[in-house]
């Protein structure tokens, strides 16, 4: 791309005057990786265009010519190439397996941006996957002459699935529909009644026009209905640092460097976390441990490195460490096996062959796999779960692997580096699909599920001579099970309290089955193993079901980890019956709240399987409501609720409703 040549910025102004000032000031500064979607003639290029014209900011490349020409070529006098640090990544590129997505770095005074620039319509799903893994957020680009359309919401469910909590979804061409908020709040409405249905944390609409420049950067005067922020401030202040994980430490060895025997060194990414020198390490698969003896990098040893750094890490102890190994802190591993469950997007035009033998490679770990079995897949427009024998070039769809040797991984939505693998075709060496792991490997395993039988032939059901409409209408209520599930200090007590105390004012029979009181009681037997916590959500499933029974709205409070086990729950309660609202809380903020001083408890060791520091959260895929209580306060929460309730007739509107 050639670059226009902007106005000079405060930054520019700076790096003449004071180069290192400016660098000082760089650094510190914080990163936005984003991404932008839409169909061909949406105007996404027209848009990155304006963006980066707009801005007057400074190319990255630019100010690495700068940094060039100006510094002081020095050597450094050690034992040690660090030309050898970036070999592997070299090796990587050699193999083919990475796929082709251009990345344009910009800055302004405030942030710096990657776009993830992923060419291509054709192949335009399998860019995207690639493209947004790593990215915080994502601007999907709707032509506002032609509204919400099935690649639309194919974008968006692929960044929901990918993580991205942040939507932009730019309406754009606004000029060609004369500014029309009609026509924008139609789009809005119609794209809100399909992205309920997405677990996506933040969702900010914005009428553009990237041709003219409409909200780009500027406040578009042609739009004064829309008081919004223009994009680019939206984009330097939406808060994502909170949204990554610097609290499991993973480090994929991607390379032993061993240029003498005096040095022994592990180069990679750290995928997530911090590692600190001194740190206590476990070695996977091996499970040795050992002690980090120093990080290396670029600019000499340095105490402490995050993700997404890259470093040659050397242990106190001579461990054997290959290619493919994974360095964790011993007190929080992840899981380790041959088998897992993975939301899987298929990139080929050759379809997906079950039980055919492909490459699975997750973090540096390269090893063969197969597809087992197909669950189901997903119907782009409706969301809706279909069985299916295959899936096609750019279908999704959750899938069972199992690879020949036991690899550590982490489910997605708890590591988004850990947990995501690509598929890769033996024959071609081409990348052929790429997932998101769900699950601990336990799905193969039998379930007891709503048609489990009781123990003996003997056992009948009794009937009732009082029917569920006699109660309903004594009750002046539909029973239904609101089911929160998210995080430990996430909120759910707090908001289920509030909820029935809501509801329980407005004249509403409801109770709240909390977990911690029905662990003192029904469940006292149970712990925080996988198996214990199923059970858990088996016996509540099972009290919800009888409230609900007998006419009564409940409100369940329990972390409920597991997606299969929330799927068990429903079928247990009847769908109809059972909505599942999702308390997103990001573990950040629940770690800093720690209400109960659980969590710290759980880094210090003292727990055992604690949720999000040492055991698995999986998110809902398709939750009725996603409540984020850093956004929302109680009060709101509740709202939220009570609105879905009446929408779906469970309430009455009003109260004279509730009284004929
Ligand atoms: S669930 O995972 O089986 O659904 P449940 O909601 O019943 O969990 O109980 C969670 C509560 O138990 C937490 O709020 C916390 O107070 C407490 N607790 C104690 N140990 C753990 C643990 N290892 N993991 C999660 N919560 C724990």
């Amino acid at each position: 791309m050639t670059a226009p040549t902007p106005a000079p910025s405060e930054s520019e102004a700076l790096i003449r005057s004071d180069v290192d000032a400016y660098l000082l000031q760089h650094e510190r500064k914080d990163l936005l990786r984003l991404l932008t979607c839409g169909s061909v003639d949406d105007g996404k290029s027209t848009l990155i265009g304006r963006l980066l014209y707009d801005t007057k900011m400074i190319y990255e490349d630019q100010l690495a010519a700068i940094i060039r020409d100006s510094a002081v070529h020095g050597t450094t006098d050690t034992d040690f190439d660090p030309a050898l640090l970036t070999d592997g990544l070299k090796a990587e590129r050699e193999q083919g397996i990475t796929i082709d997505v251009a990345y344009r770095y910009f800055s302004t005074d405030r942030r710096k941006f990657i776009i993830a620039d992923t060419p291509g319509h054709e192949q335009y799903t399998r860019n995207m996957v690639t493209g947004a893994s790593t990215c915080d957020l994502a601007i999907i680009l709707i032509d506002a002459r032609y509204g919400v359309l099935e690649q639309t919401r194919r974008h968006s469910f692929i960044a929901s699935l990918l993580g991205i909590r942040h939507v932009v979804i730019a309406v754009n061409k606004m000029d060609l529909v004369a500014f029309s908020q009609t026509v924008f709040e139609n789009i809005r409405r119609d794209y809100e009644g399909f992205a309920a249905k997405l677990h996506i944390a933040d969702m900010y609409f914005l009428p553009i026009s990237a041709l003219r420049g409409d909200n780009v950067v500027d406040r578009s005067t042609n739009i004064p209905w829309f008081d919004g922020a223009p994009l680019l401030s939206h984009l330097e202040t939406v808060p994502v640092s909170g949204d990554r994980n610097l609290i499991d430490m993973r480090f994929p060895v991607q390379h032993v460097i061993r240029p003498h025997l005096n040095f022994r060194g592990y180069a990679g990414t750290i995928a997530s976390g911090v590692i600190r020198k001194g740190d206590d390490v476990m070695v996977l698969p091996s499970k040795r441990t050992s002690r980090i003896k120093s990080i290396v990098t670029f600019d000499g040893d340095i105490d402490e490195a995050f993700a997404p750094m890259a470093v040659t890490v050397t242990l106190e102890h001579e461990r054997d460490v290959s290619r493919g190994d994974m360095l964790v802190h011993p007190k929080n591993v992840p899981h380790f096996g041959h088998d897992f469950d993975a939301i899987l997007v298929w990139m080929n035009e050759d379809a997906l062959k079950l039980d055919h033998q492909y490459l699975i490679k997750c973090t540096t770990n390269l090893v063969p796999g197969t597809i087992n079995q197909l669950q189901y897949r997903f119907d782009i427009n409706t969301l809706h779960r279909a069985s299916a024998e295959t899936l096609h070039v750019n279908e999704i769809g959750r899938v069972s692997i199992s690879v020949t040797r036991p690899i550590a991984y982490d489910s997605y939505s708890q590591n988004r580096s850990t947990g995501a693998f690509i598929v890769i075709d033996r024959a071609t060496n081409g990348t052929v699909g790429a997932g998101m792991i769900l699950e601990r490997g336990r799905s193969v395993q039998p379930r007891q599920d709503a048609e489990s039988k009781p123990v003996s032939d003997n056992i009948r059901r009794e009937g009732s001579l009082v029917t569920n409409a006699a109660r309903a209408k004594l009750l002046r209520q539909k029973p239904a099970t609101l089911w929160l599930t998210g995080l430990s200090g996430s909120g759910k007590s707090t908001i289920a309290q509030a909820l029935e105390q809501h509801l329980m004012e407005a004249g509403h029979a409801c109770f709240v089955l909390d977990g911690d009181n029905i662990r003192h009681g029904l469940n006292r037997d149970l712990g925080f193993s996988a198996e214990d916590r199923s059970e858990n959500i088996r016996r509540v499933a099972e009290v919800a079901r009888l409230f609900n029974d007998a006419g009564i709205i409940v409100i369940t409070s329990f972390i409920s980890p597991y997606r299969e086990d929330r799927t068990s729950a429903a079928a247990v309660i009847g769908p109809e019956r059972f909505f599942e609202v999702f308390v997103d809380t990001p573990i950040e903020v629940c770690e800093q709240r720690d209400p109960k001083g659980l969590y710290k408890k759980a880094r210090a060791g003292e727990i055992d399987r604690f949720t999000g520091v040492s055991a698995p959260y999986e998110a809902p895929e398709a939750p009725v409501l996603t409540l984020s209580t850093t956004t929302l306060d109680v009060a709101a929460c509740v709202a939220r609720v009570l609105d879905f309730l009446k929408q779906r007739s469970l309430l009455p509107q009003s109260k004279d409703e509730s009284t004929t």
